[in-house]
């Protein structure tokens, strides 16, 4: 297991635009998704590849396709926010949704959807969700898909507080975790600061 926080100059810059509370929804999606794509370079150097037999234009060669099935898991509903910017880069992907929402007044994981591609349990799984504050929505995804026989898991996220972190790995130590910045902590209502405020909100133009 491990936490990777990506650092990059054109993350850092986008991040600006999702945390500034001045962002409108069209920036606010553009800059999410982009960040998910960048993401994506690192977040999948582990895959599986293969041998086969190419012909170029000069001579037969070996070149390597990706030799495993790879199913994105968006934790409904922000985690939308982020596939298409992961489907550009890894357009044979399957997409399984998972409908969790947190209770604010409890915290806890509210369960009310899920939908998995059928082999989902070969796949390598990237659960994506932009933010992790508590850990408790996420820890809920990662139970519901090792329980449907998923072993090979990473969780990508956007902005992550290091307590959600600390139940994550304490949890699912197997999970690799990636995140675009670790901030400093959740306020008392399990907001994360500096944070970007309500990621679902901001994506879809409620409240
Ligand atoms: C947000 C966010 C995560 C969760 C993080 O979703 O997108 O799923 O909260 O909080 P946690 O780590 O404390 O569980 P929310 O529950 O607001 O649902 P939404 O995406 O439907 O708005
Ligand atoms: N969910 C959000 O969307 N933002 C937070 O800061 C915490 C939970």
């Amino acid at each position: 297991m491990s936490v990777i926080e990506i650092k990059h100059p054109l993350i850092e810059h986008k991040l600006t635009n999702l945390r500034n509370k001045y962002t409108d929804t069209k920036l606010f999606r553009e800059s999410l998704n982009e960040i998910a794509g960048l993401m994506t370079y690192e977040a999948t150097k582990d895959l599986e590849v293969k041998e086969v037999e190419t012909e170029t234009p000069l001579q037969m060669t070996i070149t390597k396709v990706l030799s495993q099935p790879v199913t994105l898991v968006p934790i409904l509903r922000a985690g939308l926010g982020m596939v298409e910017g992961i489907l550009q880069f890894v357009p044979t992907a399957k997409v399984g949704h998972l409908g969790v929402y947190r209770n604010e007044e409890t915290l806890e994981p509210v369960y009310y959807y899920a939908k998995m591609p059928s082999n989902v349990a070969e796949s390598k799984v990237l659960i994506v969700d932009p933010m992790l504050a508590t850990g408790g929505s996420v820890n809920y995804t990662i139970d519901y898909l090792k329980g449907v026989g998923v072993s090979n898991i990473s969780f990508l996220c956007i902005i992550a507080a290091p307590e959600g972190i600390a139940k994550v790995v304490e949890r699912h130590p197997d999970v690799d975790i990636y995140a675009a910045c670790i901030d400093e902590g959740l306020n008392e209502h399990a907001y994360i600061y500096p944070g970007l405020g309500d990621a679902g909100d901001r994506i879809f133009g409620t409240k």
